[in-house]
């Protein structure tokens, strides 16, 4: 996710433990080859064969219209040891959907399998290419075709976010789409949008009948629900006691959160311009928890300049 999931977030939820992969902030590519730094500073984990030191994989995203354009850059990411490219076709972005970018695509099809073609055949074949969608632009059925067409590009998976361009981050997300384009096509499909829960991701399973589930801001609101869906799945995880440590970020107890924020904080001083940066990056993850009721004492740091005022108050919670 653009301006949230940066390196230290990916690695400190990497830590937690429960993700197969990670997914970049998109790269917006224009009609240029970017030179390598601009994909080492994107990408920090390149200095760790595009992992996490966690050990989760991490794919790069590009966004882009110019087919040449993300094919040179496409080879490019992995020439300098990415294994694995997706590409954004999701993003509402007024800014970007202006420059022919994201989910614009969506109302061009033919153009979506052109890219999805054009990348696949810049990477070689034994490492993905797949393609993130939302249901259209205006209409949800444009998923059927966009769908196929990035099958037909030659994408090895595609994901779809349950919404319409138009729809933005509105509740709900339609799963049942994701379930009839899953059953249409012979490469996995990914589900994505509004698992915030357990629940939410038993019914989107049952809904979808998908294998595959891409967590964002649930994974942030309640950073040990992947490990709880992970478990569900049946997926090979670390020995915790998840149920217990998700219940404790569910009812925002600073006594679970303390620890994470200050690794966060920790992974991000090198990167990070200032400590007021730090804790508003904080402060956006936490608000991610209180909107979905599941940290009340956001009102108490919300004024907070600094982490260390932060964690002052966490740290005098805990013990009140
Ligand atoms: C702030 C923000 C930034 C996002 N940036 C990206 C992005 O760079 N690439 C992408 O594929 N999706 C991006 N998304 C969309 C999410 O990946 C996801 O599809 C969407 O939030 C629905 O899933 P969720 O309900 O699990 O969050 C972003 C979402 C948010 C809220």
């Amino acid at each position: 996710m653009e301006g949230v999931t940066d390196a230290p977030m990916r690695q400190v939820i990497s830590e937690v433990g429960g993700l197969s992969f990670c997914v970049s902030e998109f790269l917006r590519v224009c009609n240029d080859l970017f030179p390598a730094k601009v994909f080492l500073k994107h990408v920090p984990e390149y200095s760790h064969q595009c992992h996490t030191t966690a050990g989760t994989p991490i794919q790069i995203q590009l966004l882009g219209s110019n087919e040449e354009a993300m094919a040179l850059n496409a080879a490019r990411a992995i020439e300098l040891g990415a294994r694995a490219i997706d590409i954004n076709f999701g993003c509402p972005a007024p800014q970007v959907n202006r420059n022919d970018g994201g989910a614009t695509l969506l109302r061009y099809p033919d153009r979506l399998r052109g890219i999805v073609s054009a990348v696949r055949k810049a990477v070689p074949a034994h490492l993905p290419v797949s393609a993130k969608l939302r249901l259209g632009w205006e209409s949800p059925e444009d998923i059927y075709r966009n769908a196929q067409e990035a099958a037909a590009g030659g994408a090895s998976w595609i994901t779809i976010h349950g919404r319409t361009k138009k729809q933005g981050y509105t509740p709900p997300a339609y799963w049942k789409y994701i379930g009839e384009v899953r059953s249409q096509l012979n490469i996995p499909v990914v589900a994505n949008g509004d698992i915030w829960t357990l629940d939410d991701f038993k019914r989107c399973r049952d809904e979808t009948h998908c294998d595959h589930f891409m967590m964002g801001r649930g994974a942030l609101a309640n950073p040990a629900l992947t490990l709880e869906i992970a478990q569900e799945l049946g997926l090979r995880i670390r020995p915790s006691s998840v149920q217990s440590t998700s219940m404790s970020f569910k009812t925002g107890s600073p006594a679970a959160w303390l620890p994470i924020l200050k690794r966060f904080a920790e992974i991000s001083a090198p990167h990070s311009q200032g400590n007021l940066y730090a804790a508003s990056r904080i402060k956006q993850w936490l608000k991610m928890a209180y909107l979905r009721k599941q940290f009340p004492l956001f009102e108490k740091i919300k004024l907070s300049k600094t982490v260390e005022e932060i964690f002052a108050i966490l740290t005098l919670e805990t013990h009140s």
